[in-house]
């Protein structure tokens, strides 16, 4: 009888090979689910401060190769909002989140979100940064001194209809070095030169003060815009660029930022225009009503005006756009002015450029330094010479470095979905 019961209790030990294969069928089934966790994953991003706000879907899918697919729409952000109330300013990015929601039909679910934002933080943690203070065309209230998040968050509470996971917040330049790196693993530095210029590099651990820890590297937002704001650049600041920072949101900020990129170069040839005008050397002496217009010359127009393939007469076409009445003679000047303008930005951001590479090659200990600059901004992209003469002045002051300059095509959205995955997934690993 013993026997018997003993034999019944092991019975159910014996597994058939059918069982056994089974079992296995089972095993390979969650093996895939639980690589698939990892990696794939639909993500929402963010991206504001640049010529355009977007909300983008990236779904990150792994198969025998990895694939990100991206779906996105470009919002308007009307100036009275961008100058208004924070929450204003934040009801209405919600409100974009929404429609976009809406018209991808996903908004049942709670979605993780990367928010690109690029503007000075004191990042505190991945989901964390609290806006030191605005630049570029910015001015919305009670942002300053706050945590950026936490006001997403709190607009996103206000509307209670959708509900999102803020995972990470990033600058522009960190969300389009990590796009590029996603092709060259390489690229270790991201560089935007559009409405504003910044640029992030690997920098290692040992010399970063503020941060415990000497071993590896970490990423370093220079927020290179604010150089010169301490006047170690005054001397070659000329009345003009002073005129431009007297007449800014931000006057005496965002020095070197204001003599290189696009929000600015225009306001520069427009201010040399007036002077140029006032001596009698344009337009009969005559400064019309068009001249004294701010932001009159948008990046658009100093790349046409400056483009080697436009006649001279169309370049008095494109002045006639803007209502200015030129003179042959008077657009051969306007074009030397522009260039001479652009010029002198393209060579101090190359000027920077060198100084970060040649810093990397130094804590690296090397001879020679092969790296990769990922690159964004409708200044670096529409121009016909500013990145030939930005590049060419890298080679010149930083002949150690061999730069490869690589075009970020889908913007630092996809940079910044790609770290808000890492973010997930270290999360998980976590809990
Ligand atoms: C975009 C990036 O492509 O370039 C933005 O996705 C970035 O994050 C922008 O701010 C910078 O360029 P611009 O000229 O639009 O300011
Ligand atoms: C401004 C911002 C900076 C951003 C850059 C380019 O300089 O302060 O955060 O990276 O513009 O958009």
């Amino acid at each position: 009888e013993q026997h018997r019961l003993i034999d019944e209790t092991l019975a159910e030990f014996k597994l058939t090979h059918e069982q056994l294969l089974q079992v296995k069928k089972r095993m390979r089934t969650e093996m895939e689910a639980g690589l698939k966790k990892k990696k794939n994953g639909d993500f929402l991003a963010l991206d504001l401060g640049g010529t355009n706000f977007r909300v983008l879907l990236v779904k990150i899918r792994s198969g025998k190769r990895r694939t990100v697919e991206m779906h996105n729409k470009i919002y308007a952000i009307p100036i009275e909002v961008m100058q208004g109330t924070g929450e204003e300013l934040f009801d209405h990015i919600v409100t974009c989140i929404s429609d976009f929601l809406d018209y991808m039909g996903i908004k049942g679910a709670r979605l993780p979100l990367g928010f690109t934002f690029s503007f000075p933080c004191k990042q505190t943690s991945l989901d964390a940064g609290i806006l030191l203070n605005w630049t570029k065309g910015f001015k919305a209230t009670d942002c300053e001194g706050e945590d950026v998040v936490y006001l997403l968050r709190e607009g996103i509470k206000r509307r209670e209809e959708f509900d999102l996971d803020v995972v990470a917040v990033v600058n522009d330049t960190v969300g389009t070095m990590m796009t590029c790196a996603y092709e060259d693993p390489n690229c270790e530095i991201g560089l935007i030169v559009g409405t504003g210029s910044n640029a992030c590099y690997m920098e290692e651990m040992r010399n970063i003060e503020m941060v415990d820890g000497e071993q590896g590297r970490m990423c370093v937002n220079m927020e290179w815009g604010a150089f010169g704001d301490n006047g170690c650049l005054d001397d070659i600041r000329t009345i003009y660029d002073k005129a431009v920072d007297d007449y800014s949101l931000n006057a005496g900020k965002q020095r070197y930022e204001k003599m290189i990129s696009g929000m600015y170069l225009g306001e520069i040839v427009r201010n040399i225009l007036i002077d140029f005008t006032k001596r009698g050397f344009l337009f009969r002496g005559q400064i019309s009503e068009t001249l004294k217009t701010r932001h009159i010359f948008e990046t658009k127009f100093l790349s046409q005006i400056e483009s080697d393939r436009l006649a001279l007469l169309q370049v008095r076409t494109i002045l006639q756009q803007l209502g200015l009445n030129s003179t042959c003679d008077d657009s051969i000047i306007v074009k030397t002015v522009c260039g001479a303008v652009s010029r002198r930005a393209a060579q101090l951001c190359g000027a920077g450029m060198a100084a970060v590479v040649d810093k990397i090659r130094e804590n690296r200990g090397l001879e020679h330094l092969e790296i990769t600059v990922g690159v964004d901004g409708t200044l670096y992209k529409l121009h016909p010479h500013f990145s030939r003469i930005m590049h060419q002045t890298v080679k010149d002051l930083a002949p150690k470095c061999d730069v490869t300059f690589l075009l970020s095509e889908d913007g630092s959205g996809k940079g910044a979905a790609l770290i808000t995955a890492v973010g997930c997934r270290l999360r998980d690993a976590e809990q």
